[in-house]
């Protein structure tokens, strides 16, 4: 038997703006631990390799931050807490229910344009 693949991957943005910078960002001195805390979180469970947390650097939804991504799925999540965190593991990641309170809104997350309709959208 082969080594399994994760079911999940959670893309965390780690992206973090200088001071001053006019671009939010999604991790502050607030903020900080949140992708340590997702660790923790999915050590805890008992789930950590089958569900894989990744540090991403800006994912362009940084007015919404902090967010992140989770595959399969395309599923965006915004404002991220602590609390939110356990939620997102417990009612999607182990319950199969995405927490839809918590998806960024789909104003800021339309349905993908696919490689090949951007292309002939720029006339390449
Ligand atoms: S800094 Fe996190 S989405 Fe841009």
């Amino acid at each position: 038997m082969g080594i399994p693949q994760p079911a999940f991957y959670m893309f965390k943005c780690e992206q973090s703006a200088p001071p001053g910078m006019p671009k939010p960002s999604c991790v502050t001195p607030d903020t900080q631990d949140l992708f340590q805390y997702l660790a923790q979180k999915l050590m805890k469970e008992g789930i950590m390799g089958t569900v894989q947390p990744i540090r991403t650097s800006c994912l362009n939804r940084c007015s919404s931050g902090p967010v992140m991504l989770v595959e399969p799925g395309h599923i965006m999540y915004a404002g991220l807490t602590k609390e939110i965190i356990d939620r997102i593991v417990s009612e999607h990641i182990i319950g199969g229910n995405i927490v839809e309170e918590f998806v960024i809104s789909s104003e800021l997350w339309d349905a993908p344009i696919t490689p090949a309709d951007m292309k002939k959208q720029m006339g390449i």
